[in-house]
Formats: structure tokens, C-alpha cells, sequence
């Protein structure tokens, strides 16, 4: 028995905010956004918006694609780092949103790789015959999170929710093999104190540098390429097949500098590697569900096709998936 993604759902902020607005109140230039991340927009949250209200909204396009109700669900999986509450967990405030009660809820706390570690946690329990149909959603809203006057990281997060819906089921489709990896020794390299106070961009612009995200920009940018490009290796191997096989590669979406190095590194070819990143900047644990999501509408993954996902962040934590669509 194995676990097989039947649906993906997406939803965004309703404001989008190009380079040239930042470039308003910010010492920046569209030009230097552009050639150093290959960002031109981002989504960010607006004062009265809700990132459980985006997230629920993502899980009902999905359910809605696999032909499911939320009562046929056993069990929702959130990666997020963006919940509003300690508790209860993001899980549950999207399973009351859902109207459904009792099944487990609960959250995976691993930054930018947040999906592709619920994905993985979905996976194994689907695997033991724990449950028959998960949801698993990635939804962040890191842009409430960064300060505002500090040009090194507020140009690269936006915010969003992606979902996804997995069903156990015999055959050889699905996740076929998963890695996760973690290294809590780089912790400082991006970091956000558990204090983070909130603010969106425009009900208050973020001054104080100790609440907001922090990050070693080069630093991180060497591991994430080097840890992304290993951990695709494995998990290829993992599953017993050549990575030139992979006719997909979706990964997160953080800067498209990474995303080309890893794939350089990996010898796939740019028409092989899906990229959105220009539209949304890195909405962390939403990055991967989002551009699946994307990458089924615009007809770029084919029943049977292999598609790689991977992700690095926060943590440090990597990981990644391989599936046979
Ligand atoms: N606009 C204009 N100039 C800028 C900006 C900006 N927004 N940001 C930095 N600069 C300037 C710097 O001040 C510096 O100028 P200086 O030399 O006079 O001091 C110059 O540009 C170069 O700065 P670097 O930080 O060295 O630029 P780099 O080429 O490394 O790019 C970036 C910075 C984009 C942050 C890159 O390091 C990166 O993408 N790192 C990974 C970060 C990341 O993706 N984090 C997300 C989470 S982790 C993950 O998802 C993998």
C-alpha cells in the first residue's frame, strides 16, 4: 500500500506587490531584485486578511478536484511556522474552518521545507494504515514576519497556502521515496524568536530588528544549494531510479539563483524545472504545493511522470520527495 497525491488546491493574499513599490520606501531597485532572486511580485497579507482562511480556501479547491468532503478526511497535516496561536494548532483552526470534528489535526514546524515534511509524515501514516485520505497544507505569511527597512531579506518572502490531498492505494503510483534532514547547529542562519510580533505591510512598518526574521543571505544560499542537490541524489536513489529520469523537478521556490544551481548541479535542464518564483517570492512552507499546483494547471506533469520535489529552510531543514504521478 502506497500514498498518492489526487488533488492540489492554491490560494493567494489578494494584493500583489511588485519590486517597483518596494522600491518606494526601500533602498532597492527592481533591477537588483530581479537579477539576484529572479523575484518581480509577491502576495503579501493585508491587516483583516486570514492566512487559516487562505489555507481553508486551498483545502476545499482540493477536495473539491479529488471529488472528497471534509468529513471523508482521517486526518490534516499543516507545515507552517505563520500560525497566529501557539495553540491550538494551525491544523485545527483549518479543521473547524472545515466544519469537521475529532480527526487528528496538528502541525509540522520545519520553515520552508514545512510541506515537504507534512508530505512525508502524510506519507508514512498513510503507508502503516493508519489513515485512508489526508489533507496536507503549507501556508506561511512570512512577509508579517520581516522587517521592513532591512532590504536583505524583506524583498524575498511573500505569503500564500497550498494544499494537497493523499489517499492510501495499492499500485505503483505515488510517493515512491522521501527523505528528511535536519541540522539544528546552522539554526542561526534564518531564524524567527517564537516573540515575533506581526505586522503587515500596511498596517505598520516593521522596525524592531530582534522580532523580526533573521538571515545569514550567503551564507544560506551555499547550503541550500549543496543540501538540495544531495538530498535529490538520495532520494532518486532511494527510489531506484536515475535522476535524468525525472521529468519534473518542483522545488521550493526561495530564489531562482538556488533553484538554477541545484539543477546545474543535478544535470536537469531548465525546461525540467518548474518556476514561479518571479510571481510569489518564497512563501516557505507554501513554496512546493503552490507550484505543484501550477504545474498540473499548465499541463507540465503527465500521468505516470516522475516528479521530484525538494525544499530547504529555516531549521536548518531539507528534504525531499519523489513521486510517480
Ligand atoms: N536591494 C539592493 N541591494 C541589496 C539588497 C536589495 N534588496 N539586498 C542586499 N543588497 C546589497 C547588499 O547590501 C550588498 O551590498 P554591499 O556589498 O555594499 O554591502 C550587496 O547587495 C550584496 O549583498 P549579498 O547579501 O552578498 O547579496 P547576494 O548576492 O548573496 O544575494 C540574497 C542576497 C538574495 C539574500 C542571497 O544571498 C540569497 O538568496 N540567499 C538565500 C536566502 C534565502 O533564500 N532565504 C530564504 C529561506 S532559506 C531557503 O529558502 C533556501
Amino acid at each position: 500500500m502506497g500514498s498518492r497525491i489526487v488533488a492540489t488546491g492554491r490560494a493567494l493574499p489578494r494584493t500583489a506587490v511588485s519590486n517597483h513599490e518596494l522600491q518606494r520606501f526601500m533602498d532597492t531597485s527592481d533591477d537588483w531584485i530581479k537579477s539576484r532572486t529572479g523575484i518581480s511580485t509577491r502576495y503579501t497579507m493585508r491587516s483583516g486578511e486570514s492566512l487559516a482562511e487562505l489555507a481553508t480556501a486551498a483545502s476545499r479547491t482540493a477536495l473539491e478536484r479529488a471529488g472528497l468532503k471534509p468529513a471523508d478526511l482521517d486526518a490534516i497535516i499543516v507545515g507552517t511556522v505563520s500560525s497566529e496561536y501557539a495553540f491550538p494548532s494551525f491544523a485545527c483552526q483549518i479543521q473547524t474552518q472545515l466544519g469537521v470534528d475529532t480527526i487528528p489535526a496538528f502541525d509540522v514546524a520545519a520553515a520552508c521545507s514545512g510541506f515537504v515534511y507534512a508530505l512525508t509524515v502524510a506519507d508514512t501514516s498513510l503507508r502503516a494504515g493508519d489513515f485512508k485520505r489526508v489533507l496536507v497544507v503549507g501556508a506561511d505569511a512570512l512577509s508579517t514576519f520581516v522587517d521592513w527597512t532591512d532590504r536583505r531579506t524583506a524583498v524575498l518572502f511573500g505569503d500564500g497556502a497550498g494544499a494537497a490531498v493523499l489517499v492510501n492505494e495499492p499500485g505503483d503510483r505515488g510517493i515512491l521515496a522521501s527523505l528528511l534532514r535536519s541540522s539544528g547547529k546552522h539554526w542561526d542562519l534564518l531564524s524567527l524568536r517564537a516573540t515575533g510580533v506581526r505586522a503587515t505591510l500596511d498596517s505598520e512598518v516593521r522596525r524592531d530588528s530582534e522580532d523580526a526574521i533573521k538571515m545569514k543571505g550567503p551564507e544560506l544560499f551555499k547550503i541550500a544549494v549543496k543540501s538540495m542537490e544531495e538530498v535529490s541524489r538520495q532520494v532518486a536513489e532511494r527510489a531506484g531510479i536515475k535522476v535524468d529520469e525525472v521529468a519534473l523537478v518542483v522545488g521550493h521556490q526561495a530564489n531562482k539563483r538556488i533553484i538554477d544551481a541545484v539543477a546545474q548541479r543535478l544535470g536537469v535542464p531548465p525546461e525540467k524545472v518548474f518556476i514561479n518564483v518571479d510571481r510569489y517570492g518564497n512563501t516557505s512552507a507554501a513554496s512546493v504545493p503552490i507550484a505543484l499546483d501550477e504545474a498540473i494547471e499548465q499541463g507540465r506533469v503527465h500521468d505516470r511522470d516522475l516528479v521530484m520535489l525538494n525544499a530547504c529552510g529555516g531549521g536548518l531543514t531539507w528534504g525531499a520527495n519523489l513521486l510517480r504521478w
